[in-house]
């Protein structure tokens, strides 16, 4: 193994920059504000609605559910769209965790990416660059969720405007500085002024000068990118510590990073380094469900096109970012639209695509409402698409030991509710219109 661990160049700290402690004063801020249902158009939606991190940073549904939940504080299966409509977030909610270690891409389609002279984000054509991007990713993906209609914008706030004007009237709602629906009481917004007062250290600054949308996607991203948990037992056996894995995780190691000419699969070929990513785009054959994403609205159904919604180039259809595998084991449903419920079957799929796709099972979905309509007819056009991994006949028992490697690559923090609770504001910080969420969760 430690040949392995040579030739792969691995360390296991996959921590390439500075990030900041969620102690810091604008991490703080950004928790209280990234569980405040004051940033989405109609009060009903945090981003911790979908990323919570005593759900892994995610939310435990294969698809997220955004504005209009039946019940906007419940959060896991029991979540679900009110009003007979149709689940709108066509994928899978990532999770935050470690968010701050990706150096390319954010999003399933890496529509954020880190290029030479900037960042490139969907205001601008690709692949021009954004200059209100900010100062890294995490910072430029945050100004997103909030103009999303099916997350958090709903069909009604600043109906016709663009996504900065939706930032902008936002950003001027909280700090009660501009006119808009739904606006919040003075004494909320009062509340607020405080926060980033302290957390800015500008005791006497105006809220217009203060609470901008520019501002707002800083903190959370501070906060976001104070989340990093890779304290793992696979980082201790590299570090030295021979017992931190057992027989089984060692055997599923091997599995993982050996070529196909030595009796290994090679998953380290695309889930590569300490982080377990080349942060590319392929193409393995996910099964298609949900209400799917294509080039023009209304287009195809249930299909999501992936890559190719951002370059436009043929050979990017159906290609999804490799995701980290930190964390893994909390962070189901896997896939970028949760299509697999368990970690045994994703990795099942992982080893044989194709037949992953041909005899993929929607009975494992715990999620009710998933559209599955279009199912069959859709795996037939993924088949047909150029797949980056075709797969090989390979030994049951593998599944297992790859799953008990993956095991090993889930830091103890994430799952101790006192370890992971400093990321989880109390119920007491309570702000005075009672929009923050304090989540009740089902099974
Ligand atoms: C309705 C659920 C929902 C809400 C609310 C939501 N998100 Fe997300 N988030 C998602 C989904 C789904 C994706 C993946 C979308 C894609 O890739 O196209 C995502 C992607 C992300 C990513 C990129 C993760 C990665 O690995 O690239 C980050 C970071 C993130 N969200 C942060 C936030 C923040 C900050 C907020 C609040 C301003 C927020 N989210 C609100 C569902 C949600
Ligand atoms: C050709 C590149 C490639 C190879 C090789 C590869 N993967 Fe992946 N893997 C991906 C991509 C891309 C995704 C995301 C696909 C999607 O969401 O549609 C993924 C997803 C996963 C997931 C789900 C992660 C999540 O957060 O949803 C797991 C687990 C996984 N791979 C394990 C493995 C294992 C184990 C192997 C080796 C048997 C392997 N992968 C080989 C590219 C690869």
């Amino acid at each position: 193994m430690s040949e392995v661990i040579k030739q792969q160049g691995l360390t296991g700290n996959p921590v390439r920059t500075s990030t900041p402690s969620i102690d810091s004063p604008k991490a703080q801020l950004g928790m209280l504000l990234f569980f405040n249902k004051a940033l989405s158009g109609n009060l009903d939606v945090a981003c911790a609605s979908c990323h919570h991190p005593l759900l892994g940073g995610g939310d435990n549904l294969s698809l997220s559910v955004g504005v209009d939940a039946a019940d906007p504080d419940l959060l896991g299966h029991g979540r679900v769209v009110g009003g007979n409509q149709a689940i709108g977030v066509p994928r899978n909610a990532p999770t935050t965790f470690n968010i701050g270690l990706w150096q390319q891409v954010m999003f399933h389609d890496g529509r954020v990416a880190q290029v030479t002279d900037g960042i490139t984000t969907p205001d601008k054509d690709f692949p021009r660059v954004d200059p209100l991007a900010g100062r890294n990713l995490v910072h430029a993906q945050a100004r997103f969720p909030i103009t999303s209609v099916a997350e958090m914008r709903g069909k009604q706030f600043d109906k016709h405007g663009t996504a900065q004007s939706c930032r902008e009237a936002l950003a001027g709602r909280l700090g009660g500085y501009q006119k808009a629906p739904k606006a919040l009481q003075k004494a909320a917004t009062r509340y607020w002024l405080d926060a980033f007062r302290q957390a800015y250290n500008s005791p006497t600054a105006s809220p217009k000068a203060l609470i901008t949308e520019q501002n707002i996607a800083e903190v959370l991203a501070e906060y976001q990118r104070s989340q990093v948990f890779v304290n793992n037992p696979w980082r201790s056996y590299i570090n030295g510590d021979l017992d931190a894995i057992n027989t089984t995780a060692k055997q599923g190691a091997l599995l993982f990073f050996k070529g196909r000419d030595q009796g290994g699969y090679a998953c380290a070929s695309c889930h590569r380094g300490d982080f377990f990513t080349d942060e590319g785009f392929h193409n393995i054959l996910l099964p298609p469900l949900g209400p799917g994403k294509a080039a023009q609205e209304g287009g195809a159904t249930q299909l999501d096109l992936g890559r190719f919604l951002v370059t436009q180039r043929e050979e990017d259809k159906f290609r999804f970012r490799t995701p980290s595998l930190l964390n893994v084991e909390v962070t189901g449903p896997w896939g970028h639209n949760g299509a697999y419920t368990s970690l045994d079957a994703m990795v099942a799929h992982m080893l044989h695509p194709f037949n992953g796709a041909i005899y993929y099972d929607s009975a494992q979905l715990r999620q009710p409402n998933v559209q599955t309509q279009h199912l069959r007819e859709n795996i037939r056009e993924i088949l047909r698409s150029n797949s980056d991994l075709s797969g090989q006949g390979y030994e049951e028992q593998h599944v297992r030991q790859l799953v008990a490697f993956l095991q090993t690559l889930t830091d103890p923090c994430t799952r101790k509710k006192e370890c992971i609770g400093k990321w989880v504001p109390t119920a007491e910080r309570q702000d005075p219109m009672g929009l923050q969420l304090n989540a009740r969760f089902s099974d």
